[in-house]
């Protein structure tokens, strides 16, 4: 499962990017927001900062102008990948980029009739959002689950984008549902790498070998 960072922020872009784990970055809207700058100057320093796939969304909400956002989006860099939303308009936009060899990943999808839809239409991603269908009450690990199982047994090619994680385990169980993608907030990767028994352990290795130090400075 390929691990992407759910952000616009540079400087946790280059931290996770040192770990040598980080495979792509998904930004939205609201993310980029966030970060108060120009979004095209923002959105070419993140596709220059990674190698791997880079999602930048449309916010044309109609099917042209989402289609010709698409295409300008699609041509600022060969790791971009365009974001159309789950609506008719975006299908149609999704499915005009995809004839033209662009990478779309459809967004915003809550169902397996949904991911059903943007596998239908090309798509090279799918990303159901597992934290927003917890918040409704429902259980987003369990659409996840039949989403990957539908695709195997389809033989669909679109990737499965875990999306709107937030915790440890919901990378886990994303991982052991099948998803090829998990898109995840920078305090989600930061609690990926820490466990208590870690920095336990690191405590008691780093004090035994300054005893060990003392103890032969003072037999020398
Ligand atoms: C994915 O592409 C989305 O940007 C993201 O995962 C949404 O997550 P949220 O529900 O935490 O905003």
């Amino acid at each position: 499962m390929r691990l992407f960072l759910d952000t616009a922020n540079l400087e946790e872009i280059r931290e996770i990017n040192r770990w040598g784990v980080l495979s792509g970055i998904t930004t939205n809207p609201t993310l980029v927001s966030k970060e108060n700058d120009d979004p095209e100057a923002l959105w070419k320093e993140i596709l220059a900062e990674v190698e791997g796939d880079v999602s930048l969304e449309t916010t044309e909400p109609e099917a042209d102008p989402m289609y010709k956002q698409g295409l300008h989006l699609a041509q600022m860099g060969p790791n971009a990948v365009v974001k159309v939303p789950m609506t008719p308009d975006g299908l149609e936009a999704g499915k005009r980029l995809v004839a033209e060899g662009i990478r779309i990943n459809v967004t915003l999808v809550f169902s397996p009739a949904q991911a059903i839809l943007a596998a239908e239409i090309g798509a090279y991603i799918v990303s159901p959002f597992l934290g927003r269908i917890d918040d409704v009450a429902s259980d987003g690990m369990y659409a996840l689950r039949q989403i990957c199982e539908i695709y195997d047994i389809q033989g669909y090619d679109t990737n499965v984008l875990a999306a709107s994680l937030r915790h440890p385990m919901h990378v886990v169980e994303s991982a052991i549902a099948g998803a090829d993608i998990a898109t995840m907030p920078y305090d989600v990767f930061v609690k990926l790498v820490k466990h208590p028994l870690t920095d336990v352990g690191l405590q008691k290795f780093a004090q035994d070998w300054q005893a060990l130090q003392r103890n032969l400075k003072g037999g020398a």
